[in-house]
């Protein structure tokens, strides 16, 4: 389970994990550290598209062009980057989506396939809860508060993932019949969230 702890100066900290270490996705290290391009990768995964809305492969020049000219200018956005304690290696990421108006926040998680299976994908659903719940991390009312509810849209059919996300806390707030279009069937989608604050 995660642990929250405060900076020397009570500014927010990011909660701890015990396997794993999340690191910002930022224009400043990124490159240096490859996350870009693992997440391009992870995302490209067969695997990962089977339990995504849409499988479209993202090229190089794709992905660097939504990292400079979508992600890095969108406030609104956050992506963090699972690193394993133990080999330094990326397993997945956490992404954010801030909605500063209704006060909610969109939740999405990817684990490499490569990792799947061992638990890596309910820690990332826990640390990002207790992050949301830090205020100030992804800030409302003038960078103190937290967000009131983080929610998420799933396909129906990605029973792993639900199971995830009722096992955090999260609870179903509807289905929506054949609301995606891929490989030439319709498919639902489950809605769920959790009240933050
Ligand atoms: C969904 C995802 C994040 C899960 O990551 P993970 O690291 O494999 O997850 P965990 O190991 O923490 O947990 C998997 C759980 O699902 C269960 N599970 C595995 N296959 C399952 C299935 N077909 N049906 C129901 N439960 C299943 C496991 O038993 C485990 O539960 P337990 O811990 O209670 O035993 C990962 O598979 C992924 O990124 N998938 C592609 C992208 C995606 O679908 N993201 C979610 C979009 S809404």
């Amino acid at each position: 389970m995660p642990t929250q702890k405060k900076g020397k100066k009570g500014e927010p900290r990011l909660p701890k994990d015990k396997e794993l270490h999340f690191r910002y996705l930022i224009k400043s290290n990124a490159a240096m550290m490859g996350d870009v391009e693992f997440i391009r990768i992870t995302r490209n995964h067969p695997e990962v598209n089977a339990g995504l809305f849409r499988d479209v492969l993202i090229s190089r020049i794709d992905q660097e062009q939504w990292f400079s000219n979508v992600y890095c200018d969108n406030q609104n956005q956050q992506i963090y980057v699972a690193v394993d304690k133990k080999t330094q290696q990326q397993i997945g990421y956490v992404q954010f989506t801030r909605n500063l108006i209704d006060r909610n926040v969109e939740a999405g998680y990817v684990v490499h396939p490569n990792y799947g299976g061992r638990g890596f994908g309910t820690r990332l659903v826990r640390w990002s809860i207790e992050f949301l719940k830090t205020p100030g991390l992804l800030p409302f009312d003038e960078l103190k508060g937290t967000a009131h509810k983080v929610w998420l849209l799933c396909l129906a059919s990605n029973k792993k993932a639900i199971k995830i996300y009722y096992k955090c806390g999260f609870k179903l707030d509807g289905v929506l019949p054949d609301h995606i279009f891929k490989n030439g069937k319709y498919e639902g989608v489950v809605n769920m969230s959790m009240i933050i604050q």
